[in-house]
């Protein structure tokens, strides 16, 4: 089709897609999984998934993407029947993502409003567990945060791909970098930072033989980098033929793993330096860390750039999940864009609301003992990403032919295609199907 959307221009492809990979999964979900998993052996655990199955799936989607020159179910056509469903459970499971996704971002943009107009630290007197627990337990509060965020990343969405999503990028992603490197140097500068150093850098070689630990660094590695659920098969739709594609896919990823490495650095020092459990689970962002800045010289700003970060690096997320939906919409309903941006963030907010409610009015629904925005949480990282990544590494690998795939993937001659080609056809379907059996059979 000649008149697909295509990227203006490398970088802004290339921040578009960091920073859909950097989002809260970075900043709230690194931090509180590395602290719960040992730290140092779970960073080194993480890189390695990342490195042996998160980049070449990342290139496989990125492959997938531009051959189809369509959404996530034209990636999957290819003559035959089979697999245009992997497709459509893509679409599907981007749409669920975002719609907890959305309440979670709601709270980071409720904590930078707190943090701004300083109702988060008066509300330190009554203890800030208390001011979490009120907030995510009030009927209304979650939904109206929801909904406002969830309109921001419509509105970007409905720009359009060069004129909305690579713009909006272009200025935002610059901006958290320095913003979260800033925040990194300074918690170094406070006294006893190093025990946050340590804890991060300094491996307990016993982590190593925990299976848990594996399952964690994996399902953090699909989380963080977002691969498995055809985000990067949609943005490498609009990927002209002339940007390489492996040096795209691996900027992606160490952009994506040093921007959780320096969340780490901005978190954990000001947890060690008061003496705070680094496993104190998905509370760390929200209860632990304000106890910290409220405690630390300055932290006040500190606090609001951080809550600020977590907003913003959550919406550039938001952005990519909402546009395979949108992509599907118009590439195979026939739809104008903003209808079709307005129709899917309309049923993906409502499809959100129980998870919005899930701390207050439905806290009774429970499954295994956790509520609904947790329940799914844990789904989607340890089932439903997994399963999309086996499946888009076996249809990369063994399904498109061995010459179009290498060809698609910029990598035609040379070992290196021959590498990627044997880790997506075996390796990483392989290593991920054995954790996922171990976590489904409760090992
Ligand atoms: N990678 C994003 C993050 O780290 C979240 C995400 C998950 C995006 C799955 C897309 C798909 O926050």
């Amino acid at each position: 089709m000649a008149d697909r959307e295509q990227w203006i221009s490398r970088r802004g492809f290339i921040l578009a897609t960091i920073g859909s990979a950097v989002g809260i999964g970075n900043i709230w979900r690194f931090s509180y999984v590395a602290g719960e998993n040992g730290g140092a052996a779970f960073l080194l655990i993480y890189i390695f998934c990342v490195a042996l199955i998160g980049l070449p799936l990342v290139i496989a989607e990125l492959a997938m993407g531009r051959r189809g020159q369509g959404d996530a179910v034209a990636a999957f056509t290819i003559g035959g029947r089979g697999w245009p469903w992997v497709g459509w459970m893509c679409v599907g499971g981007a749409a669920i993502i975002l719609s907890y996704y959305t309440v979670i971002a709601g709270w980071a943009l409720k904590y930078f409003a707190g943090a701004a107009t300083g109702s988060l630290w008066t509300a330190a007197g009554e203890g800030f567990g208390g001011y979490f627990r009120k907030f995510i337990a009030n009927l209304g509060e979650p939904v109206a945060w929801q909904a406002v965020i969830l309109g921001a990343t419509m509105f970007v969405v409905a720009g359009g791909v060069a004129r909305g999503i690579e713009l909006f990028n272009r200025w935002v992603m610059p901006l958290l970098a320095l913003l979260l490197v800033g925040l990194a140097v300074y918690a170094l500068t406070l006294p006893n930072s190093m025990g946050g150093v340590r804890f991060l850098f300094a491996p307990d070689w016993a982590a190593f033989a925990r299976p848990q630990v594996w399952a964690a660094a994996m399902g953090q590695a699909f989380f963080s980098l977002g691969v498995g659920m055809a985000i990067f098969v949609t943005y490498g739709s609009y990927m002209p033929r002339e940007f390489s594609l492996p040096v795209s896919a691996l900027a992606v990823v160490v952009g994506d793993t040093l921007f959780a490495i320096v969340a780490g650095l901005a978190i954990f020092p000001g947890v060690f330096a008061f003496g705070i459990d680094p496993a104190s689970g998905p509370e760390l962002a929200f209860i632990t860390l304000p106890q910290v800045f409220l405690r630390m010289p300055g932290g006040i700003i500190a606090g609001i750039v951080f809550f600020f970060l977590l907003s913003a690096a959550a919406l550039t997320s938001m952005v990519s999940l909402l546009e395979v939906p949108v992509s599907m919409a118009m590439h195979r309903l026939g739809m104008r864009r903003w209808p079709a941006t307005a129709m899917f963030g309309v049923i993906i907010f409502i499809i959100g609301v129980p998870s919005a409610m899930s701390f207050g009015a439905l806290s009774h629904i429970r499954f295994n003992g956790g509520g609904i925005l947790d329940t799914i949480d844990a789904a989607v990282s340890n089932i439903l990403l997994p399963l999309g990544g086996i499946l888009i590494a076996l249809f990369a690998g063994w399904r498109l032919g061995r010459a179009e795939v290498l060809k698609e993937a910029d990598m035609e001659d040379g070992a290196l295609g021959r590498v990627w080609l044997w880790l997506v056809r075996i390796v990483a379907p392989a290593a991920v199907l054995l954790i996922l059996l171990r976590k489904l059979l409760g090992a």
